[in-house]
């Protein structure tokens, strides 16, 4: 067995043996809009649901390389809010283009040729194209380590879904309708087709 402390290691290969023993993981698409009213979008695979009642949701934002932080946090810091869009196979080259580093003034929208629709309840705007937007307010952020390798995990409340009705079944959201994509390690990503059940066991 190969014997491994991440602490030893650089940020690079810190986060290449997570998220290679971390997986599959959702991608939260999460979109924001900035001071000057521009549209923001992009992906983070830190994600996870963290309660139901209240429904909770949270993820992870490192900082840029040079100690920057990502425009999304930004945002969020600012507004409060934003949506988290779920990823499914149609949206995986879009979702992938988002997470080119552009500079704030760019309509990451615009580059993805996704279109943004006015939220409920929140400034953010939400992914048209995407089979569940989750609208969310801003409740906590946690902050891990020291400049530049600082990362802020973003946790806040979903206080309104939106659901595709093709993907709402008897309802139920259906996995095999949703074709939600999961990330891996290196540039790798699964589908969500091959799937199982399984019944809980009684008592
Ligand atoms: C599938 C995927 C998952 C990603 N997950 C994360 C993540 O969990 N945390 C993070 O900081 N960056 C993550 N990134 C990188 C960000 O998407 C990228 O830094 C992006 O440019 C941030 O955009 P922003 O500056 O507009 O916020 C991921 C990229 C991809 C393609």
């Amino acid at each position: 067995m190969m014997k491994i402390d991440p602490a030893d290691l650089s940020r690079q290969d810190a986060h290449a043996l997570l998220i290679g023993a971390v997986l599959p993981r959702p991608i939260a698409f999460v979109s924001t809009v900035s001071e000057e009213g521009i549209n923001n979008i992009a992906p983070f695979s830190f994600f996870t649901a963290m309660s139901t009642k209240p429904a909770i949701v949270g993820f992870g934002v490192a900082r840029k390389r040079d100690g920057a932080k990502k425009d999304t946090l930004v945002n969020i810091e600012r507004t409060k809010d934003y949506v988290i869009n779920l990823v499914n196979e149609e949206l995986a080259e879009a979702m992938n283009q988002t997470s080119g580093e552009y500079p704030s003034h760019v309509d990451e929208f615009s580059v993805a040729g996704l279109t943004p629709v006015k939220s409920d309840l929140v400034k953010s705007p939400r992914v048209g194209e995407s089979p569940v937007n989750m609208e969310c307010r801003l409740m906590q952020i946690l902050e891990f380590g020291q400049s530049p390798n600082v990362a802020s995990f973003i946790i806040g409340e979903v206080i309104r879904v939106h659901v595709q009705e093709e993907s709402w079944v008897d309802g139920v959201l259906k996995a095999s309708k949703v074709k939600a994509i999961g990330r891996l390690g290196q540039d790798l990503y699964c589908r969500t087709g091959d799937i199982f059940e399984m019944k809980r066991p009684r008592g």
